[in-house]
C-alpha cells in the first residue's frame, strides 16, 4: 500500500484483545489507515498497545475513540457488544462505517438493531477466520490474517463503495475476503465450528466423569488426543458463542444426534450395510475436503491448485509399462454395479478425478461403496430403483461423461436432482442430451445455451423414443440407453459412425439385453441387472501419449501391458499405422467383454497423412498427441470432420495451435480439423494448457523432439484421467518436472 492514499484516515478498534490488537498492527504496519486510535476498558492494556506500537493513539472512552474516524471495528467479547454499541452510538460520524470480527453474526445484528433501530447500509458484519492458542494484546500478531479468510456479512442495501474500502483492508492484511448472508454465516459455523467444539468438551467432560480420577486419560490413544484438542479452548468464549447462535447450533445439533441415533440403531442391528455406507461416504469427504483445503483453514481457492510442468528437452522411451485403468469403463462400472442387485467387484479401475467424481455421486446418492483401493472397487448395488435423493447438487468435476450419463439415469428416478461441474464443464454443451431426453418425456432445465447446471425433475414416466443422433457421440448415446432401462417400451440410438460401445458390452455383462441392429442400439426398459465382475483393461486414451511418444522419439523401444483394445477406440494406433509407426500388438486377449493386448512400439519415422474421416470418433480423444506425432512427421497431415473436438475440455484445434505457435509451429486452423505441415523445428517456450488435461501430456510429449526447454501452464487437471503421469513418464524418459501442488 506504501506510496497510495491510505483507504481509512482514521480507525477506531475497540478492544486489544489478539484479533483486535492484530487488525490494529496489521493496519499500521501495511500503512491502511493514516492513524489507528484504540480503546479498552483494561487501562493496562490500552497503554501496553501504544507502547508495543499496535495503534497510533490510546483514547480514555470508546466515544472518544470513535469520534472522527471513518471506521469502527468492534472487537469485543460478544456479551459486551450490546453496551459498547451504545457507548459507540452518540460519537459515531455520519459516513463511517461500522464492522466487527465476532464469531457469529445475527447476535451482533440483533445489537445493531436494538441500539440503532435497524442495520444501516454502513453496518457491515466481519468474522475473521483467524486464531492462536494464545491471547491478549501482547499475542498481537500483524501476520495472523495473512493467507486466512474472513468473512463479511453486508445488508442487501450495503453502500458497494464503502463494501469495497472494507474489503481491501482485509486484502491489505493478506486475508481473502468471502461475503454470505448472515444466517449462511451462522449455519456453516455452527456446523464447521460450533458442533465440534461442542461434541468435543461434550466428550471429554464423559469421560472425566465416568472416572473420578480421570485415570482413563493415561491411556488415551492418539484419536482421543487429536479429537479433542479443541476442548481445551476458552470456555467463557464458547460459553457466549454457543447462546448467541443458539437457533443454528440447535439445527445442527438436532441433526448430528438423529445421524448418531441411526449409527446406533445399525451397530444394536448389526447392520453392517449402513455402517459400511456411514463410514466410506465420510473417509471419501474427509479425504476430498482435506485435499481441497490443502493444510490451510477455510482455502477453497483454486490458485492452490496451480501445477506447472517443466521440460528439459530431448530422451528416449524406454520400458515395460501399464497406464491407469480405462476412464469411459470406470465410469460405467460405477454406474451400472451400483444399479444391479448384489455386489460387483472392480479391478483396475481408474482412481482419476473424473471417475471418483461418479464414485462420490453414487456414494452421495446412498449406494456403499469400499474402496478404490489400488484399482480395487466394491459396489454393494442396490438395485434399479434403490438409489436414494442426494442432499444437495451432484458436483461431477471436469467429467463430461459423468454429467450426460447422469443426466439419462436421473432423468428417470423418482427424486428431483441437481448436476453442477468446474468452469470447463460449466460451457459445454448439454443441449444434446437434454433434448431427446425431453423427448422422452423427462423435465430438464439447463442455463442458458443448453450449458450446465442441469436440474433435473424427479418421478417422471418416460417413455421409449427412436433418435437418429446428429453426431457420432457415445455419451449421448449411453445416456439414452440409461435412460431407456426406465422407460416404457423400447429406446433405440442410431449413429451416424460408430462410437465407444462400452456402455452396451457393459450392459451386456450385468445381464441386461441390449439389441444391435448395424447402426442401432436398442433397450426395452423395466428389465434388471446381476452384478458381476469387472477387469477394467489400462485406457488406450492415456497409452497413446507413449504411443506418440516412442514413436518420435529416437532410441526408444516400449512395453505397454493390458491396453483395452476395443475395435471402437483403436483409431489411433490405425493411424499412427498409416503414419508409419512401429507398433506391433502382442498376445491379443478377451477380458470381460473387452478385447485387451499388450503393445510394443519403437521408434519410426512418421509421414504426413489424410486422416481417413472414419477414424475420427475412434481416436476422438487422441488428437492433441497425434498432432505433435504430425508435426514431427514428414510432410503434411491433414484431419477434417472433427468440429467435434471444438467442445472437449477445451477447443482442442484452437488449443492446440495456439500452443504449438507458442512453440514456433506454424499450423493452419480449419473449422473442422487443422493442416500440419512436419518437419518444422518445435522450440522452446511456454505453453497454456487451458485446463485440459490431454493438450499439457500432449506438449509433454512434444519436448522429446523439443530445441528448447517448455514449460506448461495449468496442468492440475491431468489428475482427471492419469494420475502418476509425472512418475510414469520421468521412468520411462521424458525430462519431466512438476510444481506446484496437485
Ligand atoms: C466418452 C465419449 C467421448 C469421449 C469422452 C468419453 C465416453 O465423448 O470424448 O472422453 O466415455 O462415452 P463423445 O461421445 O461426446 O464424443
Amino acid at each position: 500500500m506504501s506510496g497510495s492514499e491510505p483507504l481509512f484516515q482514521r480507525v477506531a478498534v475497540i478492544g486489544l484483545g489478539l484479533i483486535g490488537g492484530s487488525l490494529a498492527s496489521a493496519m499500521r504496519r501495511n500503512r491502511l489507515a493514516d492513524t489507528v486510535v484504540g480503546s479498552d476498558q483494561r487501562e493496562e492494556d490500552l497503554h501496553l498497545g501504544q507502547q508495543l506500537g499496535v495503534i497510533d493513539e490510546a483514547a480514555p472512552t470508546v466515544a472518544d475513540a470513535v469520534r472522527g474516524a471513518d471506521l469502527v471495528v468492534l472487537a469485543v467479547p460478544v456479551r459486551a457488544t450490546r453496551s459498547v454499541l451504545e457507548q459507540v452510538r452518540p460519537a459515531l460520524e455520519p459516513g463511517a462505517v461500522l464492522t466487527d470480527v465476532g464469531s457469529t453474526k445475527s447476535s451482533f445484528v440483533a445489537d445493531v438493531e436494538a441500539v440503532f433501530g435497524s442495520q444501516g447500509a454502513l453496518v457491515i458484519p466481519g468474522h475473521p477466520i483467524a486464531g492462536s492458542e494464545k491471547s491478549g494484546i501482547r499475542a498481537a500478531n500483524p501476520d495472523l490474517f495473512a493467507n486466512h479468510k474472513v468473512i463479511l456479512t453486508p445488508p442487501d442495501n450495503v453502500s458497494e463503495s464503502h463494501l469495497r474500502r472494507l474489503q481491501a483492508l482485509w486484502e491489505g492484511c493478506g486475508a481473502t475476503v468471502l461475503t454470505m448472508s448472515v444466517a449462511y454465516h451462522d449455519e456453516v459455523l455452527a456446523a464447521t465450528s460450533h458442533l465440534p467444539h461442542l461434541i468435543a468438551f461434550s466428550l471429554v467432560d464423559t469421560l472425566a466423569g465416568e472416572d473420578e480420577n480421570m485415570d482413563i486419560f493415561r491411556y488415551a490413544a492418539g484419536g482421543f488426543r487429536d479429537f479433542t484438542r479443541i476442548a481445551a479452548s476458552d470456555p467463557v468464549m464458547w460459553h457466549d458463542i454457543f447462546l448467541s447462535n443458539r437457533d443454528a447450533v440447535l439445527r445442527v445439533i438436532d441433526h448430528f444426534t438423529h445421524d448418531l441415533e441411526q449409527l446406533r440403531t445399525a451397530i444394536a442391528n448389526q447392520d453392517s450395510a449402513t455402517l459400511l455406507r456411514v463410514f466410506s461416504r465420510a473417509k471419501a469427504a474427509r479425504e476430498h475436503f482435506s485435499k481441497m483445503l490443502s493444510g490451510q483453514a477455510y482455502v477453497t481457492n483454486n490458485s492452490a491448485k496451480q501445477v506447472r510442468f517443466r521440460l528439459q528437452p530431448g530422451g528416449a522411451i524406454t520400458g515395460d509399462i501399464r497406464v491407469p485403468g480405462d476412464k469411459s469403463m470406470s465410469h460405467r462400472s460405477i454406474m451400472l454395479g451400483a444399479l444391479a442387485d448384489g455386489v460387483t467387484e472392480v479391478k483396475g479401475f481408474l482412481e482419476g478425478e473424473d471417475s471418483l467424481a461418479t464414485l462420490q455421486a453414487f456414494r452421495d446418492m446412498g449406494v456403499t461403496i469400499e474402496g478404490p483401493d489400488n484399482g480395487f472397487v466394491r459396489i454393494h448395488g442396490v438395485g434399479m430403483h434403490g438409489l436414494q435423493a442426494p442432499r444437495g447438487p451432484l458436483y461431477l468435476g471436469n467429467s463430461g461423461t459423468a454429467m450426460r450419463l447422469f443426466a439419462g439415469l436421473l432423468a428417470a428416478q423418482p427424486f428431483d436432482s441437481e448436476l453442477t461441474g468446474d468452469a470447463s464443464l460449466s460451457g459445454r454443451p448439454m443441449g444434446r442430451v437434454a433434448e431427446p431426453l425431453r423427448a422422452m418425456g423427462a423435465v430438464i432445465e439447463t442455463a442458458e445455451g443448453g450449458r450446465p447446471p442441469l436440474k433435473i425433475r424427479g418421478g417422471q414416466a418416460l417413455t421409449g423414443i427412436h433418435y437418429e443422433m446428429p453426431v457420432a457421440s457415445a455419451q449421448v448415446k449411453s445416456c439414452l440407453l440409461l435412460a431407456g432401462l426406465y422407460a416404457e417400451g423400447s429406446t433405440s440410438v442410431t449413429e451416424p459412425a460408430p462410437t465407444r460401445d462400452h456402455t452396451e458390452r457393459m450392459l451386456a455383462g450385468f445381464g441386461y439385453h441390449v439389441h444391435r441392429d448395424g447402426a442401432t442400439a436398442s433397450v426395452s426398459g423395466g428389465g434388471k441387472m446381476t452384478a458381476t465382475n469387472i477387469d477394467v483393461p489400462a485406457d488406450i486414451s492415456s497409452a497413446a501419449f507413449f504411443l506418440v511418444a516412442a514413436s518420435i522419439a529416437p532410441g526408444s523401444d516400449l512395453v505397454l501391458r493390458h491396453v483395452g483394445m476395443n475395435p471402437t477406440r483403436v483409431g489411433v494406433i490405425n493411424i499412427l499405422r498409416l503414419m508409419g509407426a512401429n507398433i506391433e500388438v502382442l498376445d491379443e486377449r478377451e477380458i470381460g467383454g473387452e478385447p485387451v493386448a499388450d503393445l510394443r512400439v519403437r521408434s519410426a519415422e512418421l509421414k504426413g497423412i489424410d486422416i481417413p474421416e472414419d477414424q475420427v470418433p475412434l481416436a476422438i480423444d487422441e488428437f492433441p498427441v497425434l498432432f505433435i506425432a504430425a508435426t514431427c512427421a514428414r510432410g503434411r497431415t491433414v484431419l477434417r470432420g472433427a468440429e467435434e473436438l471444438r467442445v472437449k475440455e477445451s477447443d482442442r484445434i484452437q488449443v492446440m495451435a495456439d500452443g504449438l505457435a507458442a512453440l514456433g509451429v506454424e499450423t493452419t486452423v480449419t473449422p473442422d480439423g487443422i493442416v500440419i505441415d512436419g518437419g518444422q523445428t518445435i522450440g522452446g517456450g511456454t505453453v497454456n494448457s487451458h485446463g485440459d488435461h490431454r493438450i499439457a501430456m500432449s506438449f509433454a510429449v512434444a519436448s522429446l523432439r523439443a530445441a528448447g526447454d517448455i514449460t506448461i501452464n495449468d496442468c492440475a487437471n491431468v489428475a482427471t484421467s492419469f494420475p502418476g503421469f509425472v512418475e510414469l513418464a520421468r521412468e520411462t524418459g521424458i525430462n519431466i518436472k512438476a510444481e506446484g501442488s496437485e
